[in-house]
């Protein structure tokens, strides 16, 4: 289909106007200046907590159109909440909010999405290279290990889940317990013979001998007896 050559003239005209005034009136007066122009180009509703900002693009976008971190940090101070856990205490200083902040998708529970390859970029600025992260440095307090595996998280897990496809627990019929697992404190207390011993049934059993006590699917879970949960 072929228009007339006007059209397209005065198309142009359009958007030559647009192109020049809408930058020029946004810049003097702000993104309200000129109603609904903002709307056009909004991939989509602020997330709840941003809702309160609206239509009020230059809260975050700079007038290129790119997300500024200096923006976000005009709003927020890094909290205390997140600089008080290891995982997140990264916010004092990175510099850098997108990708793990996503918004225009109010169906998001919060407008977080979780993305370490931003991290590894942001680390490869000082180290020269990307894969230089150190899981335990922020995430020893998730070593559902207890020190047993070591440091080097990243030998056996991915970023993704925590979870190891495809990985199998040794036979419930193993006794080599204590090679991964270690006992709470209590069992090498009175506890351990006053209560742990009796509840299980189990007078002679040391503590090393986990399973004589215990099953595979739950702590919990005892030998014989069925589900006990005392702390
Ligand atoms: C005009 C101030 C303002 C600006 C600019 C702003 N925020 Fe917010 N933000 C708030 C307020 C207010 C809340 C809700 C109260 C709170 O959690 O602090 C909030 C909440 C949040 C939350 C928590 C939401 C939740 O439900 O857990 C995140 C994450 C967030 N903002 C990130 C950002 C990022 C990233 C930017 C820049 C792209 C940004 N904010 C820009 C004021 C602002
Ligand atoms: C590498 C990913 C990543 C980057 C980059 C990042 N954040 Fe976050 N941010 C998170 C995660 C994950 C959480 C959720 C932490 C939690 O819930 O324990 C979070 C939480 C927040 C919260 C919410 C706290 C609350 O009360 O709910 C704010 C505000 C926030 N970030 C602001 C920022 C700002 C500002 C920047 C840029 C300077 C930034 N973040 C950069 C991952 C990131
Ligand atoms: C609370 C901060 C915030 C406000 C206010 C905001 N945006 Fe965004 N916007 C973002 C973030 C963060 C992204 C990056 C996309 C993502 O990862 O979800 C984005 C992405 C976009 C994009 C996609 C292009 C790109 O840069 O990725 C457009 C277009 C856009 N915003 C337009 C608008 C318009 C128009 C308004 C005003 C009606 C607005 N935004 C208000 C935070 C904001
Ligand atoms: C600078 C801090 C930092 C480093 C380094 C880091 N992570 Fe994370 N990681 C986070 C944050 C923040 C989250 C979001 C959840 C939270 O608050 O703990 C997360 C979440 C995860 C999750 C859970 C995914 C989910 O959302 O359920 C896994 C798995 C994970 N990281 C593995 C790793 C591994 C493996 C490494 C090393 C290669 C690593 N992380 C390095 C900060 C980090
Ligand atoms: C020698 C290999 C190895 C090392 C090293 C290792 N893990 Fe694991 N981890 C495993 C295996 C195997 C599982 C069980 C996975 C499954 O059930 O899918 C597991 C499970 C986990 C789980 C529980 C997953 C779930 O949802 O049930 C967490 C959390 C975890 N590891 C954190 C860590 C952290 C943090 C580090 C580093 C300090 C670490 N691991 C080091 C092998 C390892
Ligand atoms: C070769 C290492 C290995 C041996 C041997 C082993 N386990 Fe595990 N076990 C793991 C790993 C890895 C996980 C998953 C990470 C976690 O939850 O601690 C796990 C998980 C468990 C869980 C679930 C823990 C939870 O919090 O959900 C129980 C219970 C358990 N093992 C009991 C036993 C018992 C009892 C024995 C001896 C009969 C045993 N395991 C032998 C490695 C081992
Ligand atoms: C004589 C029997 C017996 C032996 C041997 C034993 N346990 Fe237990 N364990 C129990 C009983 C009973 C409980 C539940 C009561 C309690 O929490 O003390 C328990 C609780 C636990 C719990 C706490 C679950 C919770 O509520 O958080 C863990 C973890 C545990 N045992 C690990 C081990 C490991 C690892 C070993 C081997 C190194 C071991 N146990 C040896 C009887 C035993």
């Amino acid at each position: 289909m072929k228009l007339p050559g006007a059209f397209y003239l005065v198309l142009a005209a359009l958007a030559l106007f647009a192109a020049i005034a809408v930058p020029l009136a946004v810049g003097r007066f702000g993104s309200n200046a000129v109603p609904g122009w903002t709307a056009a180009v909004s991939p989509g509703p602020l997330s709840k907590a941003h809702a309160f900002i609206g239509d009020k693009c230059e809260s975050c976008h700079v007038p290129a159109g790119g997300i500024a971190a200096s923006k976000c940090i005009t709003c927020h101070a890094s909290a205390p909440e997140l600089l008080s856990q290891p995982a997140t205490a990264f916010h004092a200083n990175i510099g850098e909010c997108r990708g793990c902040h996503v918004e225009h998708n109010p169906a998001a529970a919060r407008p977080i999405k979780m993305d370490h390859a931003i991290l590894d970029q942001v680390a490869a600025k000082t180290t020269g290279h990307e894969g230089s992260l150190n899981c335990f440095s922020c995430h020893a307090t998730r070593d559902k290990h207890q020190g047993y595996f070591g440091q080097d998280c990243a030998s056996c897990h991915v970023v993704k889940t925590w979870k190891i496809e495809g990985y199998l627990h040794p036979s419930p019929r193993s006794t080599n317990c204590t090679q991964c697992h270690k006992a709470p404190p209590s069992h090498y207390m009175m506890h351990f013979s006053m209560m742990d011993k009796t509840i299980a049934g189990q007078g002679k059993a040391r503590v090393e001998q986990c399973f004589a006590c215990h099953q595979t699917d739950s702590f919990n879970n005892i030998k014989g007896v069925g589900w006990v949960k005392m702390h």
